[in-house]
């Protein structure tokens, strides 16, 4: 038996890959199926079954593709519906996989066709839970995404989650081991550890939402406090999810295709959003005018899914060479199909061709805790703002960037940190294709400026929401 839990650091995501005597299931598949089929092909096993723990909101599997490439059956949990063939397990209904088996358990609650796959092993061993988003390590999944209107609130779906941990999980072994479908950092549940597996029983001492005194009504309490609104492509997601999209060996095809400098121009003519993943210390040097920077060093697909509201937006992109199939499949994995080629040597390329290029000014933090008197915008998020700040410091988190750009004076200077320097230069680069320029880059962000004496640090803030 093998069983390989395969984390996508991006996302958060963590899908499987088990094995056993030939045969194998994946569990929670991103949307390319080239990780999924290379496994099984080396193990000369064939994949039988694709579970998807529930309908995902904040990533597109690619589920169809797989199925379709390895006949294998798509399996949800009762009551799930799709535009494409699946299976429906029941609670209860043992699928068999070499010598070992899964048992499909309903736990409802993150979303009502939730299901959990409980491992036994060839001795008929209770090995491992896969609680899909039913239960997290630190956390539970968040019950608000998945309400219908008239029809289920976020109060039932926390009652149902209440009853699904009481009845379903907590009775398991306590040695058990729990792999969740996503960890810290991801945006379907609000305090997850940055552990990837835990035992059932330590997860019984330390999950709040596992605490054995626990009432129903402190439970759906506690788990809807604190819950931030979910990000906007979160719902285009789960549609996808339930439809049959764009197959991703078509998407890449397309998305990394070569254009000429005269190609591209006339796509961003068309519509095109110039999208540069490079690192953010090359995009500060020179770029494409008009382009936005996102990183594929970085959070990329959730800050896509942010900040990039169309998720048919046309989209060519500039990469570091032998990046190009990353940034599109990266793209893919959360819904945004429609990237319509690359410029190969894009910086290169576009100057040789007597085209200028663009930079961002970037200032030291010593350089900056020498002027008096300067617009300082943090766009970190408010959490890390409040835990600690530069005194005068105004806060505007990088989500929030469309309202800030709509208040900035275009005649003022505004000098912008971030973190480390990622989001700082994804808000110039929006600020900047929006006609904003006086924006000047603070070089190495707050981890840096930490380091400078003269600036007036407080670690407890006030909100201030002036501009
Ligand atoms: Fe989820």
């Amino acid at each position: 038996m093998k069983i390989e839990q395969i984390f996508t650091s991006c996302l958060a995501e963590m899908a499987y890959y088990i094995e056993s005597n030939g045969e194998a299931v994946i569990i929670d598949p991103l949307r390319e199926t080239a990780p999924y089929t290379e496994r099984a092909d080396n193990d000369n096993a064939k994949i039988k079954y694709i579970f998807l723990t529930h309908f995902h909101a904040d990533f597109v599997s690619g589920h169809v593709d797989l199925a379709k490439k390895t006949g294998a059956t798509i399996v949800y949990g009762p009551g799930a519906t799709a535009e494409y063939e699946l299976y429906n397990g029941s609670h209860g209904e043992i699928f068999n996989v070499g010598d070992i088996t899964l048992e499909m358990l309903h736990t409802p609650g993150h979303t009502m066709e939730s299901s959990s796959l409980l491992l036994r092993d060839e001795n008929g061993k209770e090995q491992c839970l896969f609680s899909g988003d039913a239960l997290f390590i630190g956390d539970v999944g968040r019950p608000d995404l998945a309400i219908k209107q008239g029809e289920l609130t976020e109060e039932d779906l926390a009652k149902h989650l209440f009853n699904t941990l009481r009845n379903v999980i907590m009775p398991l072994p306590d040695d058990i081991i729990v792999y969740p479908n996503h960890g810290a950092g991801s945006a379907c549940g609000k305090n997850m550890s940055k552990e990837t597996y835990d035992t059932l029983g330590h997860q019984k001492e330390v999950n709040y939402a596992l605490r054995a005194d626990m009432t129903e009504d402190e439970f759906v309490k506690e788990v809807l406090t604190g819950l931030v609104a979910p990000p906007q492509y979160f719902p285009k997601n789960a549609g996808m999810n339930k439809g049959i999209n764009m197959e991703i060996d078509d998407v890449v095809a397309r998305g990394t295709k070569e254009l000429s400098v005269d190609e591209f121009k006339s796509l961003v003519a068309d519509g095109a959003l110039i999208l540069d993943t490079r690192h953010q210390t090359e995009f500060v040097k020179a770029h494409i005018p008009g382009s936005i920077f996102i990183g594929l060093a970085g959070g990329f697909a959730p800050w896509v899914g942010a900040l990039i509201e169309d998720i048919n937006q046309k989209i060519v992109l500039v990469t570091d060479f032998g990046k190009e199939e990353e940034a599109v499949t990266r793209l893919s994995r959360i819904g945004y199909d429609n990237s319509l080629g690359i410029l190969p040597n894009a910086i290169t390329a576009w100057s040789e061709t007597g085209n200028k290029l663009a930079s961002i000014d970037q200032v030291t933090p010593e350089e900056l805790a020498n002027l008096s008197g300067v617009n300082i915008l943090d766009v970190r998020k408010e959490s890390e703002y409040y835990s600690e700040r530069v005194i005068d410091a105004i806060n505007q988190p990088l989500d929030t960037i469309n309202k800030t750009i709509a208040e900035m004076d275009k005649d003022k200077t505004y000098y912008v940190h971030c973190a480390g320097g990622y989001r700082s230069v994804i808000f110039n680069s929006i600020a900047k294709a929006n006609g904003i320029h006086n924006l000047i880059d603070v070089a190495g962000g707050f981890g840096a400026m930490k380091n400078v004496p003269a600036f007036n640090m407080s670690e407890y803030a006030c909100p201030t929401t002036m501009l």
